[in-house]
């Protein structure tokens, strides 16, 4: 067995008689055959696996329904009373364990906790596992739970679904036209979708086309964003940038193009580890969200941002099941890039003992042991503005493989950043393709914008622009040194919240640019 794997695990807690166990899951099927295999031949002692589901009641080993256990509340009694080694699956009951308090069924949470400690001190090795979707675990039972984490299917499997496939064709009408490497990029291309979206997405791409070969690879993925877009946390995002659109930020940009294709098979074979990402904080305006946009086009890599408030918008209970859908549809999605913006908003309240802590913190552990175990292509880009509230445990190393600071831009950056704005703005429009575009104009403005953030100078550009139009005449370079002049910059207004995050950076972070020389 693989270390790590769901039997494992499973084995170690049946064999530790853990009383109450949650297996999050789509797949009940694949769950159950595991569930079975280990209990059946795992043990030192076989354990009879009895399954219980709303239509049918519970159902013995040798597939006897056991009479008038379909009520949940009697089952789990008849399964308190059952006095045997034993194991319970219980496959429908997160319905019965409310989305809200109001909505659950207080006798049944009773009714587990009975079983949690009647099983805990019995004599007998008896467990219950229910198996849902999703994880809805009432406070009440929080502390008798344990979660398990049932895998999606991995290369091994979703090989075999497509060898099944192929050889159940074979001489039919479909014919596969795949050699060895095109049936690896299919099978890596399945990777993060359950069972039967990886048989749905094969077969879907076989009838399309009558054939199946290696361009399906692109319906396999489609099939993937379909998957992440019903999770609602997770958005898949376009864009044109470069990371030449990035001025500055040269180390930064350095970094991360050391750890371009480092997702590819060539790279795994070389032994480098899969990158965990980067943590990017500093002074607003000064590229963070802007880099993080750019990797994912400049890699050819599809962007995800996580969208944090919505993680925790759901009703009491669901934040955790929002983060571990959108660390799952995440890994359906690799290789990608995981943009997550703003990221200490989500986790400000873990540090604080306001009321949502509880949940807050768990979010936060689900997501700091996900970022700690990651072995899966997605590169996660956070973005924060205000470190202070961020967690220590966040900044430790193995979470992130490097925090960079986004200082004000230097001279240099400010040239690259003019230098990219006028090219953006100015040069495009008919009216302005007059206009001197010249590295000394750049270095002029660069000294003039001392102090002053990408943002801020793209906003001088952009003032600029709509003064030209008003007057119905093209912009001249006094334009923007005007508007430059004329306007404060935040490292003015806010000087003493800039030098505050300056000084926090300085022990604990690398700088995303290099010194002028
Ligand atoms: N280094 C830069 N090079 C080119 N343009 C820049 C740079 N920094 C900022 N800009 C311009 O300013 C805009 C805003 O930058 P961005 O959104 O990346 O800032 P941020 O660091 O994420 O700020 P915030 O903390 O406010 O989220 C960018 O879209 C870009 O046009
Ligand atoms: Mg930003």
């Amino acid at each position: 067995m693989v270390p790590g794997t769901f039997a494992e695990e499973l084995g170690v807690l049946l064999k530790a008689r853990f009383p109450l166990l949650y297996v999050e899951s789509f797949e009940e099927s694949r769950v159950l055959a595991q569930v079975r295999a280990v209990a059946g031949q795992g043990l030192p002692a076989a354990r009879p696996v009895y399954v219980w589901s709303v239509t049918e009641g519970i159902r013995t080993p040798t597939g006897d329904v056991v009479e008038e256990t379909s009520d949940p509340r009697r089952a789990l009694d008849w399964a308190l009373d059952h006095q045997h080694p034993a194991v319970f699956v219980f496959c429908d009951l997160h319905a019965h364990l409310g989305s809200d308090v109001r909505s659950a069924d207080a006798a049944l949470i009773r009714r587990l906790r009975d079983i949690a400690s009647s099983f805990a001190r019995g004599q007998q090795a008896r467990t219950l596992i229910v198996v849902a979707p999703v994880l809805r675990i009432p406070p009440e039972l929080e502390k008798d739970l344990y979660i398990v984490d049932f895998a999606l299917p991995g290369v091994v499997e979703i090989r075999r679904i497509l060898d099944n496939i192929i050889g159940l064709n074979s001489g039919g009408r479909i014919s596969p036209d795949l050699d060895e490497d095109g049936k690896e990029r299919l099978v890596k291309a399945a990777l993060g979708l359950t069972e039967h979206e990886v048989e749905s997405a094969f077969a879907r791409a076989m009838v399309a086309g009558g054939v199946l070969q290696e361009s399906d690879v692109e319906l396999v993925l489609a099939e993937k964003r379909q998957v992440v877009r019903k999770t609602g946390v997770l958005e898949f995002l376009t864009s044109d940038l470069d990371l030449d659109d990035v001025g500055g930020l040269e180390n930064l940009k350095a970094w991360l193009g050391r750890r371009n294709n480092s997702w590819m098979e060539e790279a795994t074979r070389y032994g480098v580890p899969a990158p965990k990402g980067a943590l990017i904080t500093g002074v607003p305006g000064c590229g963070k969200s802007l880099t993080a946009k750019a990797i994912a086009s400049a890699w050819g890599l599809p962007l995800l941002r996580m969208d944090v408030g919505r993680v925790f918008a759901g009703l009491v209970g669901s934040s955790e099941q929002n983060m571990r859908s959108a660390i799952r549809s995440a890994e359906a999605a690799a290789p990608c890039v995981l943009w997550i913006d703003e990221i200490e908003k989500a986790f400000a309240g873990v540090v604080g003992s306001s009321g949502d802590s509880g949940t807050s913190s768990r979010v936060f552990g689900t997501f700091l042991t996900w970022m700690q175990e990651k072995r899966s292509h997605v590169f996660v880009i956070a973005t924060a503005n205000n470190v202070a509230s961020l967690p220590p445990e966040f900044l430790r190393k193995g979470r992130f493989d490097e925090i960079f600071f986004v200082d004000l831009p230097t001279q240099v950056e400010r040239v690259a950043i003019w230098r990219i704005q006028i090219g953006r703005y100015v040069m495009k429009a008919p009216a302005n393709t007059d206009f001197p575009n010249y590295p000394a104009l750049w270095e002029e403005l660069a000294t003039l914008s001392e102090g002053y953030s990408g943002a801020e100078i793209e906003q001088a550009v952009i003032a600029a622009l709509y003064q030209g139009f008003a007057d119905r005449r093209p912009i001249t370079p006094d334009d923007l040194k005007r508007e430059i002049t004329d306007s404060v910059p935040l490292s003015v207004t806010q000087a003493e919240q800039v030098q505050a995050l300056r000084t926090w950076a300085e022990s604990r972070t690398v700088s995303a640019s290099t010194a002028d020389a």
